[in-house]
């Protein structure tokens, strides 16, 4: 019914149009019956055939010349594309790529602001090995058209900070990858001159978040290919991250930080001294007010220490009582505490020992003033971890010998009360391997618990470490912990504007230890074994049980070594 009387219209397209858009209309109710915001519609009513469709009566108003005429009919066509582009065979789709491109620098809003979401959506699209539908190589012939009109299109009267095309930026970023890699030095001029802009007067929250993941994605991806490039991104981005902070613009610094820490984290060498200028800013108070700032200046404060602990401890020692003091404020906190132990962490394991060597009592002392204030699961994970990776760092005796200076016998005490009842509730596997291997240093390298009152903890330690490898993880929470006020919850601290495209790697801190800390368990027994022959079997045989014994003789067997 449709097409004689379409065919008819296009002989005359400018009386006819009107009639057209209905029948577009028609056309698209008609066909579609599920639709979804992901996949557009998902299925299509068998009484019309979208292909043919697609290809007679919709490529020709995408293939017109002037792309500013009959914007209403242009919208049509690419909306119809848009929502079924699940339905179309991909034949067609990289036939509109091209076409949809032109439409980028359309006057309309509406038909420029729908090719751009079109084109994003498009290449959201995955094939079936699940890479994405529309490759890099196929995009190849039409690259430097694209980029050149997105941008165009972000100057057109009305779409300065239009977030559909923001959107199809970073889009088009994600998919290209090393093909963007010769335009970024003119983009990312571009994309610096509108964060200036924008940061005057934040309006509009999604555009400015696509503009700040297509900065992480410029970087990410040029770095990739040379490193040695971070420089130049500094350079261009410095001055108006600089006055961001000076203005202290909320809505903008916790994505400063996270893109601050993306191009600190690249360097390769030590920490550069445009960085150092700004650490003692950090560590201001009022910006640990602000929920939002924390995890990304924890974050950043990381990645500080990370690159510059030595520099910090040499040229900045005077800092360290103000970075302990943010660390004191998290941990005091039941919402943040994980926080303040991420940034606790980085310090044992970057900064130089002699540099803190003053402060660790005060450390343990603040842990165990929390601990008996507000004991939560959250913070006893966070703590185990803590206290593992400090005997891997500085040795079990050191462990044994701060406790017990704080108190006597808190060793044991912290062993029998904590450790041993509740390892088995620490989760992540970097986590669980600082503890495996935390905990083997305590049974093989801690002389006090062979030959005092805390020997009648070793086997029941070291069966809770067999456990840790071997049995499920505990994700139990006790009744009372349920009540936990809202303010208090992880899920509700994580909505801070975090960046996909600033997404941090996994971090081990003792990768260099081991990647196998059942052997290390297995050769660092053997080693105790020798050196007081006959104590390890004995203590063995009386209490531990059965089953741990029968995975024990696997390590051992697996590291082919004996017990003597
Ligand atoms: C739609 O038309 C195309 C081209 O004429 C044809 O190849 C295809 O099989 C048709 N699809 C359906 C579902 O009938
Ligand atoms: C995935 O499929 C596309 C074509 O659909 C092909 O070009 C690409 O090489 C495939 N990728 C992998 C990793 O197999
Ligand atoms: C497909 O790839 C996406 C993005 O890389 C990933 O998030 C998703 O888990 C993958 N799905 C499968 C089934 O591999
Ligand atoms: C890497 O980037 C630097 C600085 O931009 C440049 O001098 C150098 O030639 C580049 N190296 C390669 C291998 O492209």
């Amino acid at each position: 019914v449709l097409s004689p009387s379409c065919r008819h219209r296009h002989s005359n397209p400018g009386v006819n149009w009107k009639h057209k858009d209905a029948a577009i209309y028609l056309v698209t109710s008609l066909a579609s019956k599920a639709q979804t915001a992901k996949h557009g519609i998902t299925q299509a009513n068998e009484l019309v055939n979208l292909t043919e469709f697609f290809v007679n009566h919709i490529l020709t108003d995408l293939k017109s010349q002037n792309v500013n005429e009959f914007p209403v009919l242009k919208a049509d066509a690419i909306k119809y594309v848009m929502i079924f582009r699940s339905q179309l065979p991909k034949e067609q789709l990289l036939q509109a790529v091209p076409l949809l491109v032109a439409h980028l620098q359309a006057e309309s809003t509406v038909e420029h602001t729908y090719a751009a979401h079109a084109l994003e959506r498009l290449f959201t699209m995955r094939g079936p090995n699940n890479s994405t539908l529309i490759t890099p190589a196929e995009m190849a012939p039409f690259t430097e058209q694209l980029l050149n009109n997105l941008f165009k299109a972000l100057a057109l009267p009305g779409s300065s900070e239009n977030e559909y095309i923001m959107k199809a930026i970073m889009r088009s970023f994600s998919l290209l990858q090393e093909a963007i890699v010769s335009y970024i030095p003119t983009l990312i001029g571009q994309l610096t001159h509108k964060l200036l802009l924008v940061s005057k007067n934040p309006s509009k929250p999604h555009f400015n978040h696509y503009l700040f993941e297509s900065l992480c994605l410029s970087i990410r991806i040029t770095c990739k290919a040379n490193t040695t490039t971070v420089g130049s991104f500094e350079e261009a981005l410095f001055p108006v991250f600089t006055e961001i902070l000076q203005n202290d613009v909320q809505e903008f610094v916790p994505y400063v930080f996270q893109v601050m820490s993306l191009l600190l984290e690249i360097h390769t060498s030590s920490i550069p001294n445009s960085y150092m200028a700004l650490f003692p800013h950090l560590l201001q108070p009022v910006l640990w007010e602000r929920t939002g700032n924390i995890p990304p200046l924890v974050r950043l404060l990381q990645a500080y220490l990370e690159k510059g602990g030595a520099t910090i401890a040499s040229s900045a020692a005077d800092k360290i009582p103000g970075l302990l003091g943010v660390f004191q404020k998290l941990i005091a906190s039941k919402a943040n505490d994980h926080q303040g132990f991420y940034l606790m962490n980085s310090i044992i394991e970057h900064m130089p020992t002699e540099s803190i060597v003053q402060y660790r009592k005060q450390i343990f002392i603040l842990l165990f003033q929390r601990l008996q204030s507000s004991k939560t699961t959250k913070f006893i994970k966070s703590f185990m971890v803590f206290i593992n990776l400090y005997g891997v760092k500085y040795g079990a005796i050191a462990l044994q010998e701060i406790f017990d200076s704080i108190q006597p016998k808190m060793f044991g005490m912290v062993l029998e009360k904590i450790v041993i009842p509740e390892v088995q509730k620490v989760s992540g596997p970097v986590e669980k391997k600082i503890c495996a291997v935390g905990i083997t240093k305590i049974l093989t390298e801690c002389p006090a618990m062979i030959d005092t009152e805390y020997t009648k903890l070793w086997t029941p330690l070291l069966q809770a470490l067999i456990g840790l490898f071997e049995l499920p993880e505990d994700d139990s929470i006790p009744d009372d912990e349920h009540f936990i006020d809202i303010e208090d919850t992880p899920g509700y601290q994580t909505a801070f504007s975090q960046l996909a495209f600033a997404g941090k790697n996994e971090h081990d801190p003792i990768r260099e230890v081991t990647s196998n800390p059942k052997i290390l368990l297995a050769q660092s027994l053997h080693k105790l074994s020798t050196a007081c022959p006959g104590r390890v079997p004995s203590m063995l045989s009386t209490s531990l049980n059965a089953e741990a014994l029968q995975y024990l003789q696997g390590y051992l067997q697996a590291a082919s070594v004996q017990l003597v």
